[in-house]
């Protein structure tokens, strides 16, 4: 199941992401756009041609599925009513992009009833592919060597935990989860699927998100390629992402374990979020 649309997807990733390169080695000229929140967000010629690419070669393979790419206009009518919807963030992380750091990928995500069945990130710095559909494993090809399985880290111990954390959104306020977790060290880096990817290579055993800005682009892709590795992804509260819905944004942020730790992070996020005075949002479903 899913073998053509993984397979397409991963295709249009690379496409994608070689395009993002020829315009990564020019000089980057930035403009600002209002995002699906209203609020202003950096946009690059590179992400919109990349957006064109894979939104044209997922329409001419996939004529009956809905899209949501975070550069096309969301036609939320359609997508609805879609039983499938492909989730796209054609760069998460512009701000690395822009910045020439690396950490930027390419992120498409498919869902079927508002449940994510298929993901690729792709990092075309580091010609870094993960990606997984459901119930067959998440898998990391680097280069032109084979793909790997990968598996998340079975730490249940905070203190030897190491914490992904936002490199260009980074709430000030996370020193206090460090802090009272105990967490051995924190890797600051841009792009959601980027740290996702630190997960499944086990370089790091959690991602605390607290902001609420990230929308389903941002998560979509990640979510299945953590889940395949044995991994978790939740809002800060423990509740399930859901991607079938009206509202596109993350409002309760992200919190993303090795699973086996995600009850007990839950319960020490608990007192913290309250202290911050957070409350659980409700988006609008329809
Ligand atoms: C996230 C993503 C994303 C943005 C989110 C961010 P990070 O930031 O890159 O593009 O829309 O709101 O929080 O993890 O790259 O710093
Ligand atoms: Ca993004
Ligand atoms: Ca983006």
């Amino acid at each position: 199941m899913y073998e053509k649309e993984l397979e397409t997807a991963v295709a249009l990733a690379r496409e994608a992401g070689a395009r993002i390169l020829e315009f990564y080695a020019l000089e980057i000229i930035a403009e600002e756009k209002l995002g699906a929140d209203n609020f202003s967000e950096p946009v690059t010629i590179a992400d919109k041609t990349a957006s064109r690419i894979i939104v044209d070669g997922l329409e001419k393979n996939f004529p009956n599925d809905a899209i949501l790419s975070e550069e096309e206009s969301d036609d939320a009518e359609n997508r609805l009513l879609g039983k499938r919807v492909w989730i796209i963030d054609p760069i998460d992380g512009t701000w690395g992009f822009i910045k020439k750091d690396g950490d930027f990928g390419v992120q498409i995500g498919l869902t079927e009833n508002g449940e994510v069945v298929v993901g690729v990130v792709y990092i075309p710095v580091h010609d870094i592919l993960y990606f997984a559909s459901k119930g067959k494993g998440t898998f990391r090809a680097i280069g032109g060597k084979a793909p790997e399985r990968l598996q998340v880290s079975d730490k249940t111990n905070l203190t030897e935990m190491n914490l992904a954390s936002s490199r260009n959104h980074r709430s000030p306020r996370m020193h206090r989860i460090i802090e009272d977790f105990g967490i051995r060290q924190e890797i600051q880096r841009g792009s959601v699927g980027l740290k996702i990817g630190l997960m499944v290579d086990r370089v790091c055993d959690l991602y605390v998100h607290l902001s609420p800005r990230t929308k389903f682009w941002d998560t979509c892709a990640p979510q299945i390629i953590l889940e395949e590795a044995g991994g978790r992804m939740t809002d800060l509260f423990g509740f399930p992402l859901r991607y079938d819905i009206l509202d596109v944004q993350n409002h309760n942020g992200i919190l993303a374990t090795n699973a086996v730790s995600h009850e007990e992070i839950l319960l020490k996020l608990k007192p913290i979020l309250n202290e911050f005075g957070r409350l659980r949002v409700k988006a609008k479903a329809n």
